[in-house]
């Protein structure tokens, strides 16, 4: 069964619009460790964060909260920055999936460009896995990629869905192939495979006959499915969707 991480950032987001200037008032809403437990409760195997380098959503405190609380595992998306890097060794997460990270974006953008980055992304793998932290890198569904990953040592990918949940319809069937033969070659290369980025209640649907997946690491969706229907029944009903038919 594909695993499913939910991305809480934008139960962070909600909460700074309206405190980003009072984080210690007592009616601080809403709270991130709740979010995070109705997750865990529902059945999401993981919770994941993502901390930018402009705090625009989860800041040091959450993650460093999160680690406490978290009991499935935490995923820590993180720009390959030696502040960021520095935090990350002292919150410790299970994994940390590097990002590339661009301040003027809405979202992660593109996918890391782990061929070029290669010499400022070897010492931080290092670094993290002396710490026991497993390693992954989201990046575009292409070859080179998933070769200069596994030349670092990376533990595993999570594959751009963002190209894939963008397209008019009609290409939609050559990104779920871009992204089925990426995960091909990434899986008989060793790495553990993930996706993220744009999927939903509508879009999933069409990864789950690539038999190749761990996880997905799904968010924004989720969190505004929750609006309508809660936190842990959008979490139940992604569930559902990514179980095998039995
Ligand atoms: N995976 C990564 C690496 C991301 O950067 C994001 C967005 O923060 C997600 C997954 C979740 O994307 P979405 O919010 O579109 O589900």
């Amino acid at each position: 069964m594909i695993k499913l991480g939910v991305n809480i950032d934008h139960v962070a987001t909600l909460r700074q619009a309206r405190y980003v200037d009072m984080p210690d008032a007592p009616n601080v809403e809403p709270d991130i460790l709740a979010a995070a437990s109705a997750c865990e409760r529902a059945g999401a195997q993981g919770i994941t964060v993502h901390l930018r380098a402009d705090r625009r959503h989860i800041r040091d405190r959450d993650v460093f909260r999160l680690r406490r609380s978290v009991i499935t595992k935490l995923n820590l998306e993180m720009g390959n920055t030696p502040e960021i890097l520095e935090t990350a060794l002292q919150v410790l997460p299970d994994d940390v999936c590097l990002v590339p990270e661009n301040r003027k974006e809405v979202t992660t953008e593109g996918g890391l460009d782990v061929v070029r980055n290669a010499n400022a992304l070897r010492r931080t793998v290092e670094r993290l896995h002396a710490g026991g932290i497993r390693v992954s890198m989201f990046i575009e569904p292409a070859p080179e990629q998933i070769d200069a990953c596994a030349g670092l040592g990376a533990d595993a990918v999570e594959l751009h869905t963002g190209r894939f949940a963008n397209v008019m319809p009609e290409f939609r069937v050559d990104e779920v192939a871009r992204l089925e033969t990426a995960a091909r070659y990434a899986s008989e290369k060793g790495l553990v495979v993930n996706a993220g980025h744009g999927l939903n209640y509508a879009n999933v649907r069409l990864l789950l006959p690539i038999p190749y997946w761990n996880e997905f690491n799904i968010g924004h969706s989720i969190v505004s499915r929750s609006i309508f229907i809660g936190l842990e029944s959008a979490v139940r009903e992604m569930l559902q969707l990514l179980a095998p038919p039995s």
